[in-house]
């Protein structure tokens, strides 16, 4: 919770106006009136009044104490020079989860190949930016915090389209604010940025135009590496080498989690997933490579339940307690009103009703799908991958045996699972650690195809087939 004076001008919601004036807010739906997460309070008597809809968004709680959404708050008449906001769920840097590389996974490096240099690593992703100091190839200081363009949206399509209507400066802006106040806050400065991150979020940072991105004919405008000397608000200028991308949908990041995991030097064939809105995917090893990404929708970020980790083991839970079916129906009583869940991660109880439920199915099946198809693709069978990397903030602590009990992954690969944690920000310290060299980034790109699962005929049928507990 945090306090505001503002201005804001007639015609003007408050959420703009907070834009405008560079303050971060939650505002996922990108003011489009459905998320309910831009939550304020204000003392100001010259603002409209709250409709139902904006209500509907609130609980009775919030609206019985007089909070209002910023998206649907605007001046009645004329413009207010001093408005006092509180922003209610401030996305505070302190409160990002940044998911740290695994340690089991750390590289070993010989103590020649190491110079004596420090360097940051930065992985931007759309919620948050986690950054690394590494000085003389030692990690000496972890930081990170919320992506603050989620006062755009949060996800890739609502961002991007806040930039084609005129916020690219912003939303580039957002992104080198959260940069500097994350260098701000190491210990040393670094001498080099090396970064990745998903297409979009390098596209919205360097403004390139993204409108062919996230329409037909769903092109980005620049993939290959970005050296380039950038400013700090410090005065500093230094020299940042930004990851390349691969497509639209298979960013730096990939790329970056790729390498860390070797598959530029793997003769076995091994997978590579990352669980998200779109969930990345990755077989191969260094001869070849197949890339896809499955529409997975929120159901792994953006429930409740918080986490993949807990939405999983709750869907296998529930499944093995019989309060779903196999097709993943709430039995009675429970279908109209929901069931009561415990997550034990927390203690807290959520009500986890059939619309839920859906969206994990439908995550959950166009992932198993998705990997079923790359590896008919390659030829390959689960029997002859030697690991399966999960990638990103699920794999710390994901019960292995629910993702295989409810289908997520088939069940041969459930001893050669290696959760590698955040492994774009892996990479790039990798490469850094590796005194820059681009070869084996290289390599990656060189051989990487990219399979568009909504063109192979059987995609469909899998999907189907996965939808079931
Ligand atoms: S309701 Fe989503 S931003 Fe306001």
């Amino acid at each position: 919770m945090r306090e505001y004076t503002i201005n804001c001008k007639k015609g003007e919601t408050v959420l703009d106006a907070l834009r405008r004036q560079g303050i971060t807010i939650r505002a996922f739906c990108n003011g489009r009136h459905t998320c309910g997460k831009c939550r304020i309070m204000l003392d100001e008597e010259k603002m409209n009044e709250a409709s139902y809809e904006e209500m509907y968004l609130l609980t009775d709680e919030e609206n019985a104490m007089g909070a209002r959404l910023a998206c649907f708050v605007r001046p009645d008449k004329d413009d207010v020079d001093e408005l006092k906001v509180t922003i209610l769920d401030m996305p505070e840097s302190e409160t990002a989860i940044v998911t740290a590389p695994d340690d089991d996974m750390s590289v070993s490096l010989d103590p020649e190949d190491v110079e004596d240099l420090t360097f940051a690593a930065i992985d931007i992703g759309t919620t948050t930016i986690a950054a690394e100091l590494i000085s003389n190839g030692e990690v000496i200081y972890k930081g990170g915090r919320i992506n603050s363009q989620c006062s755009y949206g949060a996800d890739v399509i609502s961002r991007s389209e806040a930039a084609i209507k005129g916020n690219a400066e912003q939303l580039s802006d957002c992104v080198m604010d959260d940069i500097n106040a994350l260098i701000n806050e190491f210990p040393k400065a670094p001498a080099h940025i090396i970064i990745a991150g998903n297409t979009t979020m390098i596209h919205l940072l360097m403004k390139y135009p993204v409108a062919e991105m996230i329409n037909y004919p769903f092109r980005p405008y620049y993939t290959g590496w970005l050296k380039k000397n950038f400013m700090l608000d410090s005065g500093r200028v230094l020299p940042w080498t930004i990851l390349p991308n691969l497509s639209a949908y298979i960013g730096g990041d990939v790329v970056s989690g790729l390498y860390y995991c070797g598959f530029s030097d793997s003769d076995s064939v091994n997978l590579f997933v990352d669980l998200g809105t779109n969930g990345e995917m990755a077989i191969g090893n260094r001869d070849r490579i197949l890339t896809a990404s499955a529409a997975a929708g929120p159901a792994f970020e953006g429930t409740r339940l918080n986490a993949a980790t807990d939405v999983i083991k709750c869907m296998a839970n529930l499944r093995d307690s019989g309060i779903i079916d196999e097709n993943g129906a709430l039995k009675d009583p429970y279908f109209d009103e929901g069931y009561n869940y415990r997550i034990d991660s927390s203690g807290r109880f959520v009500t986890i009703n059939q619309k839920e439920i859906r969206d994990i199915q439908i995550a959950k099946s166009a992932i198993r799908a998705g990997l079923e198809v790359l590896m008919r693709e390659y030829g390959v069978r689960a029997s002859d991958i030697e690991r399966l990397y999960l990638a990103g903030g699920m794999g710390h602590g994901l019960d292995i045996q629910s993702a295989v009990s409810i289908g997520l992954i088939p069940g041969e690969l459930q001893s050669k699972v290696i959760t590698v944690g955040n492994s774009s920000l892996a990479g790039a310290i990798k490469y850094g650690r590796y005194n820059f060299n681009d070869d084996d980034i290289e390599k990656i790109i060189a051989v990487s195809e990219e399979v568009t699962l909504s063109n192979v005929k059987e995609f469909s049928g899998l999907y189907y087939e996965h939808m079931l507990f």
